[in-house]
C-alpha cells in the first residue's frame, strides 16, 4: 500500500492515512524483528485486538493511560515488560493509543536498549494530527510537563480515521483545535474544512464525515512535515508549531492541566496571539476576527477566572526582566505566520489580558 506522504527527519518515514488501516497495521509494519504492541487497557480490546489480530503474531503489552500517568514509572514498568517477554535490539514497538500512549511508550522505545524502532498507531484527532508526527517523545515530570524526553523517529505512521468514532467529543474537540492551528500557520484550506464543516465533524458518524476527518488529517499533517521536515529546516521554522502556544502554557498551569483540554487552551492562546498580533499592525482586523470567530463557533469551554500573575509567570513573564525581549508566533493572515523575537512585557500582558 503507498503512504500518504513521506516524512524526511533523520530518517524518511511513511504516514498513512485512511479507513480500515487497522486492521492492516501487520502488513505496513512490514518484517524484522519481534513486534510488541503497546496500549492502554482502555483501548486494547478494541482497537488493541483488531491492530494485534493483523500480525501473525505479537506479543500484547498494556499499560493504564491518562496524564497523570505519563511518567517515567510507567515508561520504566514497560521496559520490565519489553524484558520478560524477550525484547532485543530488533524488537519493533507498534504503539496504539492517544498522544499520552504515544509519548510514554515512544519514549520508552527511545531508551529501551539505547533505542528500538516504534510504530506510532494514534486513535485521537490531536495524536493523528500532532502528536505522532515530528518524532519528539517525552514522558512528565513533578516540576513540570514533557520533561524528560528525547527524539525517536518513528518507522512508520499509520493513522486509521475510523478510531475517531469513538472519541468523546470534548477530545475530538482539542484535536480539532490543533488542526484549526495548522490551518492558521499554513494552510488556508484546512481553516475554510474546519470552518465550514464543524457541524458534520461533530455529527454522528458516516461516510461524509469520514471523508472531511480524512481531509483534515492529512492536511495538518502536512503542515507539520512540512515544519518538522529536515530538507525545510531553515532556522528554527518548527517553533511556528507553537502558535497559541505561549498563553496556552500559562492557562494550563494556572489551571493545573485540570477543566481544560490542550486544544481548549490552544484556542484561547490563538486569540490571545491574535490580540498582540492585531495591536502591531500585522494582523488586519479583518483577519483577525475571521480567526477569532471560527474559534469561538468551535466553542472551547469558557475559562475560569485566573490569576493573572500565575498565568503570566508560566509564560516565563518575570517582572524583574521587564525590559527582555520574548519570542511569540502571530499571525499575518490565514495560512501566515511568523515568529516574532521582540515582544514586549507590555504585549505578553496585553495577550493575557485579551483571555484571561
Ligand atoms: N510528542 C509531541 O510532539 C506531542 C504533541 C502534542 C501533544 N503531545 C502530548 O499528547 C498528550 C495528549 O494526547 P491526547 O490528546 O491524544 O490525549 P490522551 O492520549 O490522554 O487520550 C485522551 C483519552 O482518550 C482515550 N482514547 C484514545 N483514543 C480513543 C478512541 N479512539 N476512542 C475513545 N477513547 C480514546 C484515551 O484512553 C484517553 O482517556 C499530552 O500528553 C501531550 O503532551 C505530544
Ligand atoms: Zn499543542
Amino acid at each position: 500500500m503507498k503512504p500518504y506522504r513521506l516524512v524526511r527527519q533523520s530518517r524518511a518515514y511513511p504516514v498513512y492515512i485512511g479507513t480500515g488501516l487497522l486492521e492492516r497495521v501487520g502488513e505496513l509494519v512490514g518484517g524484522g524483528g519481534k513486534p510488541f504492541l503497546l496500549v492502554p487497557a482502555a483501548l486494547a480490546e478494541c482497537y488493541g485486538a483488531t491492530a494485534a489480530g493483523s500480525f501473525d503474531q505479537i506479543d500484547v503489552i498494556t499499560f493504564d493511560d491518562g496524564e497523570g500517568r505519563k511518567t517515567l514509572e510507567t515508561a520504566n514498568a514497560l521496559i520490565t515488560a519489553l524484558l520478560e517477554r524477550g525484547a532485543r535490539r530488533d524488537s519493533v514497538a507498534v504503539v496504539v493509543g492517544g498522544g499520552m500512549a504515544g509519548d510514554t511508550a515512544g519514549f520508552a522505545a527511545s531508551i529501551f536498549l539505547r533505542g528500538i524502532d516504534v510504530v506510532h498507531v494514534p486513535t485521537t484527532l490531536l495524536a493523528q494530527v500532532d502528536s505522532s508526527i515530528g518524532g519528539k517523545v517525552a514522558v512528565n515530570h513533578p516540576k513540570g510537563k514533557n520533561l524528560i524526553g528525547s527524539f525517536h523517529v518513528p518507522r512508520a505512521v499509520i493513522s486509521d480515521v475510523e478510531t475517531l468514532d469513538t472519541l468523546p467529543p470534548a477530545e475530538l474537540l482539542s484535536g480539532v483545535f490543533e488542526a484549526l492551528k495548522g490551518g492558521i500557520i499554513a494552510d488556508r484550506v484546512l481553516f475554510e474544512r474546519i470552518v465550514e464543516g464543524h457541524e458534520l465533524l461533530f455529527a454522528d458518524s458516516g461516510a461524509t464525515r469520514t471523508e472531511l476527518l480524512t481531509d483534515i488529517v492529512r492536511r495538518a499533517v502536512d503542515v507539520k512535515a512540512d515544519i518538522v521536515s529536515e530538507d525545510e529546516r531553515e532556522g528554527d521554522q518548527r517553533r511556528l508549531l507553537n502558535y497559541g502556544h505561549t498563553v496556552a502554557h500559562g492557562i494550563e498551569t494556572a489551571m493545573n492541566y485540570q477543566g481544560i483540554t490542550h486544544g481548549e487552551a490552544v484556542a484561547w492562546g490563538m486569540i490571545a496571539a491574535n490580540a498582540v498580533a492585531e495591536c502591531r499592525g500585522v494582523l488586519p482586523r479583518e483577519a483577525c476576527n475571521r480567526i477569532d470567530r471560527a474559534i469561538l463557533d468551535l466553542r472551547p469551554r469558557e475559562l475560569p477566572p485566573l490569576d493573572r500573575d500565575v498565568v503570566l509567570a508560566a509564560m516565563g513573564h518575570d517582572k524583574k526582566f521587564t525590559g527582555t525581549k520574548r519570542v511569540m508566533v502571530l499571525a499575518r493572515d490565514v495560512g501566515r505566520c511568523e515568529i516574532v523575537e521582540d515582544v514586549t512585557a507590555a504585549e505578553l500582558e496585553l495577550a493575557v489580558d485579551a483571555v484571561v
